[in-house]
């Protein structure tokens, strides 16, 4: 090495003791050839130059996580009231997982299904338990879950149900949120996720949601083989239906012989207090479809869970994923689910009843007219008079706390199902302090 360069590395050395004092920046840096920076808005401005413009963030630029809380470039500390969309349940870097990733991932991270391998057979026992279903079909993201099990939908409405070829129908709700696949988009309401990108799916159907009419109307047809639903509406604004929906729903899809898909990819898993959020109502879909934090919310996992009658349709090359099943996401998916049984689901109740009693009881109701949710999964309603719900992630985020609006109006809360009350009430605090800030800097743009 040449005496500028080593001056050169020792300089940088130094610079980058002082900016960071963990061993991040040394790993970056045998990662990263190139010249990196560590200001928020460098990484902002460099983000926004080179990649694909298909989100919004909220300007915060974060380099760790553990627990509850985040920390962003420059060390400042949040509380994270997102915890990945809903996907960290038992918060960031949780030890227990932590060590059994680097375990697993040190023996066997990938085979492929093309072979065995010794940690698949151990899941899909545990899971098929754990849920109480015959089977299970392990995939990776959230819309692969969907997929999937429309696709398991139809063939089951053609082989099982005799429905003429090519004539099944799929009913959704309006409003759904289930991912960005053209299938996903086909049955979409909302125009800035479909618009342009069609030709769309045939066969799909919608009808509001939380409407039992419609639903007794739309399974009259006899080429329906399946009423999908989320039950609750997440990206829409945690729109909790009515007492009795899903009873309803179970009754009419018995009547008509046509599956209930129960997309519980956001409220499944405790996040809604219970397991998953049919347990409310005491029912059961027919083909169940989980995702988000199923392994730890570390590497993306989803299954779809089904009984033989329905699974059954599926054949050795009809279906399938490089990844799906792989052995370091279904060991990372059975520790999840062991330790969600430890305290986490009634956890997610009991501090989700608080947030809300807290929420209504300290908000200005003409700013925040409405506070949703159930378990660890709200939303509150802005007064438009006062902004958006942009406007107050904005406010939220000079507090210390993170989230990101929904659709309307709303602004999300899904933190982790596990935080302890010192947390929810920090929390709260700086929900408070963020809408006075929120409704009194419109104040001032008024006077
Ligand atoms: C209810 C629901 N279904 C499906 C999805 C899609 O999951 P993914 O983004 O992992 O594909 C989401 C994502 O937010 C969701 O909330």
């Amino acid at each position: 090495m040449t005496h500028s360069a080593r001056i050169k590395t020792m300089a940088l050395e130094i610079i980058s003791k002082q900016l960071f004092k963990h061993n991040f920046v040394s790993s970056l840096k045998k990662s990263f050839p190139v010249c990196y920076t560590h200001s928020s808005s460098d990484l902002i401005k460099k983000e926004s130059k080179h990649n694909a413009q298909n989100y919004q963030p909220i300007p915060v630029v974060i380099k760790k996580g553990k627990g509850s809380y985040v920390w962003d470039v420059e060390d400042r500390k949040y509380l994270d009231f997102l915890a990945g969309y809903a996907t960290l349940n038992l918060g960031h870097a949780h030890p227990e997982i932590l060590e059994v990733l680097k375990e697993q991932a040190g023996i066997l991270s990938h085979t492929s299904r093309a072979f065995f391998n010794n940690i698949l057979p151990e899941f899909v026992e545990y899971i098929t338990n754990y849920f109480n279903y015959d089977r299970v079909l392990p995939m990776n993201t959230g819309v692969e879950g969907g997929e999937t099990a429309v696709k398991i939908a139809r063939r089951w409405g053609y082989r099982v149900k005799k429905i003429p070829s090519n004539k099944a129908v799929v009913v959704f709700v309006r409003n759904n949120f289930w991912g960005r696949t053209l299938s996903a988009v086909s049955s979409s309401t909302n125009p800035t996720a479909y618009e342009d990108f069609g030709p769309y799916m045939p066969g799909f159907t919608l009808i509001p949601y939380d409407d039992t009419a419609a639903l007794q109307e739309a399974l009259s047809n006899p080429n329906v083989c399946a009423f999908m639903m989320e039950p609750i509406q997440g990206e829409a604004g945690v729109i909790v239906p009515k007492d009795g929906y899903l009873k309803e729903v179970r009754r009419l899809c018995d009547e008509h012989n046509v599956l209930w898909i129960a997309d519980e990819i956001q409220t499944g898993l405790g996040r809604t207090g219970r397991l998953l959020a049919v347990d409310h109502e005491e029912v059961r879909p027919d083909i169940l479809i989980i995702g988000k934090g199923l392994a730890g919310g570390f590497v993306p996992m989803s299954a779809v869970l089904a009984n033989d009658n329905v699974m059954n349709v599926i054949t050795p090359g009809s279906h399938g994923s490089t990844f799906g099943g792989n052995p370091l996401a279904t060991r990372l998916a059975i520790t999840t689910l062991r330790l969600l049984k430890e305290g986490a689901i009634d956890n997610a109740a009991v501090m989700g009843e608080k947030f809300r009693r807290e929420l209504r009881n300290n908000l200005p109701k003409d700013v925040i007219p409405i506070v949703r949710g159930r378990g660890m999964m709200n939303a509150i309603c802005v007064n438009p008079d006062y902004g958006t719900p942009w406007d107050l992630c904005l406010e939220l985020k000079d507090q210390g706390l993170l989230s990101k609006p929904c659709d309307g109006n709303a602004m999300r809360f899904t933190p982790p199902i596990n935080m302890n009350e010192i947390e929810l009430q920090e929390g709260l605090e700086m929900i408070y302090k963020a809408v006075k800030e929120f409704s009194s800097t419109k104040m001032q743009r008024r006077a």
